[in-house]
């Protein structure tokens, strides 16, 4: 298959999963008083997102069960056993922790913008965008624990859930601390990524796995196809961030820079010599202009440093697709294997 018609059936299997993901937001987060808490955590929900993390647990369920994709009732969905249970709850949950996730990230990183409207702390205020945040945080496990499976394997998905929080919250320390480092290392930098980003791409894979009661081996298999994708995922986050236009990012581009992020990009960038940390001049993401990243980017494609960073992906990438094999052969493993690949091509 081209590369073409591979993208476009991919980008069909997320757009088709991102639309039951969508429909299920009214059911599974209703809206309840105060009305001012709820419209914020509604506001992240509606504004949008690519729903990489459900489509990724429903693709896994899909693969499990050996249904036809998209053919079962998500949810009362077949575990291995024959006991149903609401997959699309489980996938929900995953992209409600992804939204908490967002609206406190942005507060860090002083970022106005994302999924191209005003970000939270924005468009309400600090105290309410750390509340929506918090709420969502909860609702994620109040979901995850009503999904109807076999107790024990909903005690180890929502495990998996609370683990999975921990660790970002531990990546995110480090990401921050490394704003005062000039010497972070390639491991370190994979090692920080793995924790704020990939083990939730990890989890999203392994909790319909639970739940459907594969084995350890499989659902650690498929686990460790998320934490590898979903580095390679983090390091084309970070090379949009610096080569996409806030409108096409739906988020502020450079933002990175003028934080003081450290990147693959950036620490190559460092070995080669360059002076990373006076490419922009700006003292908040909101007033840095495109005319000064695309002059940065240049002198960061001089020194190799986004080719470097691009090739670290492309090995992620690939090694997460080895690491399907644990998966039946079928349609749905054909598209996470094809998913892997437009993680590191997308250019939003
Ligand atoms: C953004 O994730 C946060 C990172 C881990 C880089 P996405 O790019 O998946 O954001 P949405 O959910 O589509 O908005
Ligand atoms: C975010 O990483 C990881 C999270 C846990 C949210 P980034 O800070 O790079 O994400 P964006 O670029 O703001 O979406
Ligand atoms: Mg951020
Ligand atoms: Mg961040
Ligand atoms: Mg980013």
């Amino acid at each position: 298959m081209s590369q073409d018609a591979m993208e476009k059936r991919v980008l069909d299997a997320v757009r088709q999963r991102r639309e039951v993901v969508n429909e299920a937001v009214d059911d599974d987060l209703p809206m309840t008083e105060p009305d001012r808490l709820y419209e914020a955590t509604r506001y992240i929900i509606k504004a949008g997102g690519k729903r990489l993390r459900p489509t990724i647990s429903l693709l896994v369920g899909e693969s499990l069960a050996e249904v036809e994709p998209l053919s079962a009732d998500y949810r009362s969905f077949p575990a291995l056993d024959g006991w149903e249970f609401d997959l699309l709850r489980a996938a929900m949950s995953v992209e409600v922790i992804q939204s908490f996730t967002l609206i406190h990230d942005d507060i860090m990183d002083e970022d106005d913008l994302r999924r191209g409207v005003p970000a939270v702390h924005i468009e309400y205020d600090e105290e309410a965008a750390i509340l929506a945040g918090d709420t969502l945080y909860s609702k994620a496990f109040e979901m995850l624990s009503d999904t109807g499976a076999r107790p024990e394997h909903e005690v180890e998905a929502v495990h998996r859930l609370a683990s999975t929080c921990t660790r970002i919250c531990e990546g995110q320390s480090l990401d921050v601390a490394y704003e005062n480092r000039t010497d972070v290392s390639p491991e370190e930098y994979l090692e920080m990524v793995r924790l704020k980003t990939a083990v939730l791409f990890g989890a999203s894979a392994a909790i319909p796995a639970s739940l459907m009661g594969a084995d350890q081996a499989v659902i650690e298999g498929v686990y460790q196809y998320g934490t590898d994708v979903g580095r390679a995922f983090q390091i084309q986050d970070d090379l949009l961030d610096l080569t996409t236009p806030s409108e096409q990012l739906g988020k502020q581009r450079g933002s990175d820079l003028v934080e003081g992020k450290e990147t693959m990009v950036t620490l190559h960038a460092r070995q080669q010599g360059v002076d990373v940390d006076n490419l922009v001049e700006a003292d908040d993401p909101a007033n840095v202009t495109e005319a000064a990243i695309e002059d940065a980017v240049g002198v960061l494609e001089a020194a190799g440093s986004i080719q470097f960073a691009r090739e670290r992906a492309q090995e992620l990438a690939e090694q997460g697709r080895s690491d399907l094999t644990m998966l039946p052969d079928n349609e749905p493993r054909q598209l996470l294997d094809d998913l892997a690949e437009y993680l590191i091509a997308r250019s939003y």
